[in-house]
């Protein structure tokens, strides 16, 4: 493996510490809090999976770490440097050196492939234009697609294709952090370890720093250095870390604790019933709104 070779040469490159820092970090929306306390350290060149169920907050966490969402409590460090800090336009800055992978590649529809993988090349830097198209074949040659596939429009592409292309574009400035939002979603398993067998190969490419949000198990277990599972607040008490687990993946086999055990295995539990009592009580609400007019209807009355 060259992931610790890598490790200690960025690490010795920047010598400064960690990467991305998460420190107390609390994200509410209004009335609801997502994340609730996050600390979290991302070394140079490491790939920290970031596990846990829907809705328990991974993509917010994701956009805090480039600043699209700004915590209510506590700041985010990019290389010692807090994103708070910083103005909008050492923002926009900032977010150059993050490649991100959008769930579903959020490619632009109206651009070919080649556009789309050219776009960040020609909005950030004054590379002229032979040399982007020679940037744009290597990379297409780097996440496996076809040089025919630059003249084609992201709807004209598998998903599996869209995705490499997404990553494409992420790749075109060579951005020391990748960050990644469920990459093998919506692909087939073979499709997905080609994204897996891609993100590994990014990540020991010049020592670049990952984090991967994902629900796939397969994809944490084999990228990872550390996996940290997030846990959906609502589920937990007051005082409990929104952090269930914080490891390598061998920790995490061998972790007994059964909310870790119930995702790693994909067991339903009593989710079905918690599911079924939810709804019921949606419905309840509705009921009770309704009839508080006039000669409403109730859903489900016998008549
Ligand atoms: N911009 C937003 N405004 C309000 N609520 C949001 C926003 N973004 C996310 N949320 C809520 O935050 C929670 C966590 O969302 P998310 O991070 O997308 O979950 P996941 O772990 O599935 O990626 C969800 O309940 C979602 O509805
Ligand atoms: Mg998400």
């Amino acid at each position: 493996m060259t992931a610790p070779v890598a490790t200690a040469a960025a690490a010795t490159d920047r010598a400064t510490g960690p990467m991305l820092e998460v420190d107390h970090v609390s994200v509410r929306f209004g009335s609801q809090q997502v994340l609730r306390d996050i600390t979290l350290s991302i070394g140079a060149a490491e790939t920290v999976v970031i596990l846990g169920e829907s809705g328990c907050g991974k993509t917010v966490l994701l956009k805090t770490l480039i600043g699209l969402v700004k915590p209510s409590a506590g700041e985010i460090r990019f290389e010692g440097k807090s994103l708070t800090r910083l103005s909008d336009r050492q923002l926009a800055q900032l977010r150059t050196r993050y490649g991100f992978v959008f769930q579903g590649a959020a490619l632009f529809d109206s651009l070919s492939i080649f556009e789309n993988i050219a776009f960040p090349l020609r909005e950030h830097t004054r590379i002229p234009e032979s040399q982007v198209s020679a940037i744009v074949e290597d990379l297409l040659a780097e996440v496996g697609l076809p040089r025919s596939a630059a003249a084609k429009k992201p709807v004209q592409l598998s998903g599996g294709m869209r995705k490499r292309a997404g990553l494409a574009r992420a790749l075109a400035l060579e951005p020391p952090v990748v960050l990644y939002d469920e990459p093998t979603t919506g692909l087939d398993p073979i499709m997905s370890d080609v994204i897996n067998e891609l993100i590994l190969r990014v990540s020991h490419r010049g020592g670049v720093t990952s984090v991967v949000v994902t629900h796939d198990m397969h994809t944490a277990r084999k990228v990872a250095d550390r996996i940290v599972m997030l846990y959906p607040l609502f589920r937990l008490g007051p005082t409990d870390s929104q952090i269930v687990f914080e490891g390598t993946p061998a920790e995490l086999e061998r972790c007994r604790d059964p909310r870790i055990r119930q995702f790693v295995e994909g067991r339903a539990g009593n989710r079905l019933t918690e599911l079924r009592d939810e709804q019921e009580r949606a419905a309840a609400a509705t009921t009770a709104a309704t009839t508080d007019g006039e000669e409403a209807e109730a859903p489900g009355d016998e008549s």
